[in-house]
Order: structure tokens, then C-alpha cells, then sequence
């Protein structure tokens, strides 16, 4: 319900299970309705980066946004850009790495 429930083991199991990146979309810095859920949400996004990057894998797979519920077309350019910069990396490389694997 809230950004700053945006746990990181949550981020870590989609993207090791093949998810070609994982986009939490919280208020805007200081319009949180539990007043520091997205303040705790952008400082654990920071945090993801860092061990995603240290962990091999691309940390934009990863990306925090802050959007109103009053703004649908600015939730659609967020997540129609995400989409975008995913594919231009590519595959999740952990997925290939499962898929060759499991054969
Ligand atoms: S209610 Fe906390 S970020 Fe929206």
C-alpha cells in the first residue's frame, strides 16, 4: 500500500526468479500518507542499487518513482519509460543462467 513497504528481499526474489526489472512507484517526497514510508522507500532504493550492481547485475533493473494517484498519464510515461530502458538491457542474464541450468 505504501512505498516504504517496498521490501528489498521482494525486489531480490523477482529479479533472481527472471524478472527483467522490478519498478516501485511510491507518493512524492513528502506527500506519503504514513508521512516517511517513501523516505525509507528511496533510501532502501539506494541500498538495492548498490547490491544489485555488487551482485553483477545491472542496477537500472531496478528503478523508484514518485507519482500522485491524481497523475494516470504521468504513471503510463514512468512505466511505458521503464519498459523501455529494460529492454534496451536485454534479458535478465539470471534467467539464462537458470533456464541453461535446468536443462
Ligand atoms: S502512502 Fe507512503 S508512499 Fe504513498
Amino acid at each position: 500500500m505504501c512505498s516504504g513497504m517496498i521490501d528489498p528481499d521482494l525486489v531480490a526474489h523477482a529479479l533472481s526468479r527472471g524478472a527483467d526489472g522490478v519498478l516501485g512507484v511510491g507518493c512524492h517526497l513528502g506527500e506519503c500518507h504514513y508521512l516517511e514510508g517513501n523516505y525509507k522507500a528511496n533510501a532502501r532504493s539506494k541500498a538495492i542499487k548498490i547490491v544489485l550492481e555488487n551482485c553483477g547485475i545491472d542496477p537500472n533493473r531496478f528503478r523508484m518513482e514518485w507519482v500522485s494517484s491524481a497523475e494516470a498519464p504521468r504513471f503510463v510515461e514512468v512505466v511505458s519509460r521503464f519498459v523501455a530502458d529494460v529492454k534496451l538491457l536485454g534479458p535478465n542474464p539470471l534467467r539464462q543462467i537458470k533456464a541453461a541450468v535446468n536443462e
